[in-house]
């Protein structure tokens, strides 16, 4: 018998819905749900945590204990990123740890625990917690193909996962590219090495292969196959899971689920992906075989291509993807899932718009360094040197990357108590994952997104103001005129048309401008008077947000020097001065907005 892991209410909505999916969309269903039988339900964990908070409005422990409280009988599983919990940065471990106690406290029985770059010493902590508090733990090895990759790399660490003390394997194939030969040999080697405890496959339907691999997968032994309720699978999401109920049905691997129960499932969830359509992307829809060649995933593929338009280098879509297998060659060969998957394709699209390592990212210094762990294969030495300098095996850290961390949890708890909202364990842990987002929800102040029947957004809509705001930062006001714009003198139009980033993913919001038209105040902008060329004019090569200023006006500065930092596409970079000098006169300060060519400090 094969059993099946449904992830309707997490992987199959962030893959296609951009994890938009709200508590209230799951609740109404649950009970039905509970009654399939699964072998395990996907429902909190990866990217929803951070959605909830950032862009619903909903607490991500409210949504657990309540759907735990609708399903009693099915285990609930949630996506654990190792020492990066649920956030793109390692956590120390008093933070980990007390993160899973409260995860299984409010209703999470099964954690599935993945690090991208398969050091299972990142592993070690959550998987000890976990069985420290009475949960299963799936253990995950991250799925790519690089030489070396081979069946036995995978054979050799579930072995050691195994000992570790994993209840289950499971080979996480997130960018949807195993091929059936891959996966019968991946689980066949295992079962015949020994290997004792169930095993999970866990695909995406992108590469047009799963089916196949899935079959294969069955033949070779599988125990438990990950799909998601059909609405919401194919494309970039799992394989359908009446579909494969229906293929084994009769066999000796029947899963001996309730069609007819699954397909009422199926009913409530197509009109769940309806009230969503604003979210639907074609392309998302399709296969995409080319992904077996580049290996980058669907979602870093619409995140590069929405980086790319933000950088206006759109055309050089195609030589980025030939330079992110080629950096990837360079580091490695990390799986690119999160976070590795940012760090490679950053730097190179970095590479292909600035030249080779000319300019390098914080986050790719800190992954030769070690401090996302040791990559799969030794980072070729020229590009260490490049990257960190002739001293460059001076700066390799040995140990875990956790290890140089200091205890967290105190001094958030400390930090959140001066912002008077309620301190219960759950509202600190959100706030130490995440300090900004985290408050902001915390306080009240969040905002909880539409769904595709409110829009188009009326012209008062906070979100339509916030997203004025982000598309027009130097505008201080924003009011609405019942006299059409040309009839007036100074203040201008706005448009009303907006591309809005969701997740890394573009999409179209309008606004209706009902009984007004919305303008901006001309008296509040900003100076537009800012000089473009200058002597000794420091300029900022990318668009992004200016993080830090590490000079003043007065300072002297060292050629090469590094005199601020900006962030840009979700990445951390240095700017440095390129004379030495004094600095004159700073024209922006943090937080601003600057665009490529913008001017930022004057060095004479
Ligand atoms: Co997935």
């Amino acid at each position: 018998m094969v059993q099946l892991h449904e992830m309707i209410l997490r992987d199959a909505h962030q893959s296609m819905l951009a994890t938009r999916m709200r508590t209230e969309d799951m609740l109404p269903i649950a009970e039905k749900v509970d009654q399939v039988g699964f072998f395990s339900l996907e429902v909190w964990g990866g990217a929803t945590f951070d959605v909830s908070i950032r862009y619903l409005n909903q607490d991500p422990w409210e949504r657990l204990r309540q759907l735990k409280k609708a399903m009693p009988n099915t285990p609930l599983q949630m996506l654990e990123r190792a020492m990066n919990i649920v956030a793109y940065r390692n956590f120390p471990d008093d933070v980990v740890k007390k993160f899973i106690y409260l995860a299984k406290k409010n209703g999470c029985d099964y954690f599935r625990i993945f690090d991208a770059l398969n050091d299972l010493r990142n592993m070690e902590t959550p998987m000890k917690a976990v069985k420290e508090n009475g949960g299963h733990v799936q253990a995950c090895l991250s799925y790519t193909i690089s030489p070396v990759h081979s069946v036995d790399y995978f054979i050799t660490r579930f072995k050691q996962l195994e000992k570790m003390g994993a209840d289950s394997l499971c080979v996480k194939d997130m960018a949807g590219m195993i091929s059936p030969q891959r996966a019968y040999d991946i689980v066949k080697g295992c079962k015949d090495a020994g290997v004792k405890l169930p095993m999970d496959l866990h695909s995406h339907c992108t590469s047009g292969m799963t089916g196949m691999a899935y079959q294969r997968a069955v033949e070779a032994g599988i125990d438990i196959l990950d799909t998601a309720i059909s609405p919401i699978s194919g494309g970039t999401a799992a394989p359908a899971t009446e579909s494969i109920v229906a293929a084994l049905h009769g066999t000796e691997w029947d899963t001996h689920y309730d069609l007819k129960l699954l397909i009422e499932i199926r009913k409530y969830f197509l009109e769940i992906w309806g009230k969503y359509r604003h979210l639907h992307r074609f392309d998302a829809l399709k296969i995409d075989p080319s992904v077996t060649l580049h290996q980058v995933p669907g979602g870093m593929l619409s995140n590069l291509i929405f980086q790319l338009e933000e950088q206006g280098a759109r055309d050089k879509y195609r030589e980025i993807l030939d330079e992110t297998a080629r950096v990837r060659e360079e580091l490695g060969y990390p799986p690119l899932v999160t976070p590795t998957s940012q760090v490679v394709g950053v730097q190179a699209v970095m590479n292909v718009l600035h030249g080779r390592y000319k300019v390098i990212t914080k986050e790719t210094k800190d992954y030769c360094k070690g401090m996302y762990g040791k990559p799969p294969a030794p980072i070729k030495p020229e590009i260490m040197k490049t990257v960190l300098g002739p001293q460059w095996k001076d700066e390799v850290i040995d140990c875990r990357p956790s290890d140089l961390l200091e205890p967290m949890w105190e001094k958030r708890k400390s930090e959140l108590k001066e912002h008077g909202v309620k301190m219960t364990d759950e509202n600190v842990m959100t706030y130490t994952i995440y300090p900004q987002v985290g408050l902001k929800f915390l306080k009240g102040e969040a905002v909880a997104e539409f769904y595709s029947d409110e829009l188009p957004l009326p012209i008062d809509h906070v979100l339509t103001r916030g997203m004025v705001r982000q598309s027009f930062p130097e505008l201080k006001q924003i009011w609405l005129e019942t006299e059409p714009p040309e009839n007036r003198a100074g203040p201008a139009q706005i448009p009303t048309e907006f591309e809005v980033e969701v997740d890394g993913e573009p999409f179209e919001v309008k606004v209706t401008p009902t009984g007004g038209y919305l303008v901006a105040g001309a008296e509040d902008v900003a100076p537009q008077g800012k000089p473009k060329d200058i002597e000794g004019g420091v300029k900022s090569s990318m668009q992004g947000t200016i993080l830090k200023i590490k000079v003043k006006t007065g300072d002297k500065v060292k050629e090469g020097e590094i005199i601020a930092t900006i962030e840009a596409m979700k990445m951390e970079q240095e700017i440095k001065s390129e004379t030495a000098g004094e600095v004159k006169e700073i024209f922006v300060k943090e937080g601003d907005s600057v665009s490529n060519g913008d001017l930022l400090m004057q060095i004479l």
